[in-house]
């Protein structure tokens, strides 16, 4: 496949960016996304131009730092596949590709495509653990029955993986899909229950803290989230806000 490649290209975060157009050839369909990206710095380097700056670590669908807009798209057109598991077989010989950055306030670029999503770290230290009493009398957590039910939409809450693509999809840049699967995998577990008044409470304290915008149930977070987060979890959070807040 041959492809027109239009990149953001911007050097800094106190600089402007602009696109870039660059010419690839040779791509296979069986490569990933990410793959032809590689072979885009090689190209580029071997012509003595700077290579794109890019995040990527485990190129299997699992870390969430492979943060692109392609096409318009986080994760580009394919669903519940992270960019590093996009393949060039769903894109056609001579197409133009256009490649942003996740674009929101709250995650300032830093080089090219890649951004600084700390402030998920942040809202994730407010309040997104349990703390485990190590007294020598901690009850075996295998030993505590659970609805399977629960445990089965805490497993699904808990398979985000902070990509942030909730984020650069949503028009007012909210965090509420993203927040809402941290506090409902602990608030669907008896484990998580301890802490669970403070947990909501801090975490989106620091959400909004951090700049993100607010949610107005348009649901394209839902669609363009590779692990098919649910809205549920945003309902379950706001229940567990507003019972927070009348306790808290
Ligand atoms: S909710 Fe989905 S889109 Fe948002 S950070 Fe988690 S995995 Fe990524
Ligand atoms: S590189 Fe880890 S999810 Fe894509």
């Amino acid at each position: 496949m041959n492809l027109t490649l239009k990149v953001w290209r911007q050097a800094n975060a106190d600089v402007k960016g602009k696109i870039e157009t660059y010419q690839i050839e040779g791509i296979s369909p069986d490569m990933s996304f990410l793959e032809m990206m590689d072979m885009l710095n090689e190209d580029l380097m071997s012509k003595g131009i700077d290579p794109v700056a890019f995040d990527h670590d485990c190129r299997e669908g699992i870390c969430g730092m492979c943060s692109m807009f392609i096409n318009g798209e986080a994760h580009g057109p394919d669903r519940l596949v992270t960019t590093c598991q996009l393949h060039m077989r769903k894109f056609n010989d001579g197409d133009t590709i256009t490649i942003e950055p996740f674009r929101a306030k709250a995650f300032p670029v830093i080089k090219d495509l890649t951004v600084d999503r700390s402030s998920f770290d942040r809202v994730q230290q407010a309040g997104g653990f349990v703390s485990v009493n190590t007294s020598g009398n901690t009850q075996d957590a295998n030993a505590i029955p659970i609805d399977k039910h629960d445990a089965d939409k805490a497993f699904d809450a808990a398979t985000c993986i902070g990509c942030g693509a909730c984020v650069a999809t949503c028009k007012n840049a909210s965090a509420m899909l993203f927040v809402s699967a941290k506090v409902s995998q602990y608030a669907l577990l008896p484990q998580g229950k301890v802490e669970a008044i403070d947990r909501v409470l801090n975490m989106v304290k620091q959400m909004d803290e951090e700049g993100f915008g607010n949610c107005t149930n348009t649901g394209a977070c839902e669609v363009e989230c590779p692990k098919g987060i649910s809205l549920e979890n945003i309902a379950r959070m706001n229940r567990e806000y507003l019972f927070a807040s009348l306790k808290g």
